[in-house]
């Protein structure tokens, strides 16, 4: 049985992760604000803003694999707090890159596509990333200080939708709870990127930490395309009324930090390491559906404490 160690268990990764990876192996998932209960995991609570607390968790717990999934995400509060973003985004994945380096456990550390400043899309693992806010730069510093201290690590850049404890972490809840209350919202017709269904990124990434892969990897759907578009593909998916969702230009919009308007990432060097293609925008969307008809959604903000 495989020891596993999942930072940001509470987060929309980091539950789906724990809960598939808890079937066959040991899972100890560390969260910080967001309370769970009655998981079938091990759960730890912990600020990680302090990079040395993993210190004595890994010389005690001893695990096999660390999955980085912990972040501060939150794009506008990393502009107002870009110290803390710093020792979340960068210094805390320092530090495991270091312990795992020393002890010899698998590392995958979790990245970002923001990495790039959008304006040419169909980027590649090999073109220079430019980050355009304090997200993506502390991002981007992450990835480089784990591949710094750990040349074994994988990094894994990615972009991701689907069912969180909280119901309001992905862009796809978004979407479905604002059209299921029959309120209009607005949707970026200049925003372009290639998200994955959470449970199609979480069969990926073990199938990566199987093949013990190391480096650079963009990790998301084979297929990108705007934000209106995916929401409005949610909506038809869903018999909901797509025209509740407004075209409209993130520029004309009053969001605080910059976003990346063309974020798409070629997905080939990933696909040849696993020998199939990354699932695209129906395949994530249809096995969405199937989730929220078995009533997955439900089940898994039991676990919100
Ligand atoms: N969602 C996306 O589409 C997307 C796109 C690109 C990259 N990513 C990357 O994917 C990873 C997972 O993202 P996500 O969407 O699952 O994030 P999320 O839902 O925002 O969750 C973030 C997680 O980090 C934990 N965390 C934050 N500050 C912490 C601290 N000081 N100490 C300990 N834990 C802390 C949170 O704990 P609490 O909730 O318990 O406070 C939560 O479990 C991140 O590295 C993110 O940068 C995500």
């Amino acid at each position: 049985m495989t020891r596993f160690l999942v930072t940001g268990a509470s987060g929309l990764l980091g539950i789906n992760l724990c809960l598939q990876l808890s079937a066959e192996n040991e899972v100890i998932g560390v969260v910080h604000q967001q309370k769970l209960v009655k998981t079938p995991f091990t759960v730890v609570e912990a600020d990680l803003s302090d990079a040395k607390i993993p210190l004595n968790w890994i010389e005690d717990l001893k695990p096999d694999v660390i999955i980085h999934c912990a972040a501060m995400a939150n794009i506008d509060a990393c502009e107002k707090d870009p110290e803390k973003a710093k020792q979340i985004n960068t210094d805390l994945p320092e530090m495991l890159a270091f312990l795992s380096h020393k002890n010899g456990i698998q590392l995958i550390h979790v990245s970002t596509d923001a990495v790039f400043d959008g304006a040419k899309g169909d980027y590649r693992e090999e073109d220079q990333p430019n980050p355009l806010g304090v997200y993506a730069q502390t991002k981007l510093a992450g990835e480089q200080a784990v591949l710094a201290a750990n040349a074994d690590a994988l990094i894994a850049r990615v972009n991701f939708y689907g069912c969180s404890v909280t119901g309001s972490r992905s862009l796809s809840e978004f979407f479905i709870y604002n059209l299921l209350a029959n309120q209009e919202m607005m949707g970026f017709t200049d925003v372009f990127f290639c998200p994955l269904l959470v449970n199609d990124l979480v069969d990926v990434l073990l199938k990566m930490v199987n093949l013990r892969l190391h480096g650079l990897y963009h990790t998301v759907s084979s297929e990108c395309l705007n934000k209106y578009e995916f929401g409005r593909r949610i909506a038809n998916l869903f018999n909901f009324n797509a025209d509740l969702i407004k075209p409209v230009k993130v520029s004309e919009s009053d969001l605080v930090a910059v976003r990346s308007p063309n974020l798409s990432m070629s997905t080939e060097k990933l696909a040849n390491a696993l020998g199939n293609p990354l699932p695209d925008q129906q395949a994530g969307l249809d096995r969405l559906k199937k989730l929220y008809d078995q009533g997955y959604p439900q089940r898994i903000r039991l676990f919100s404490g």
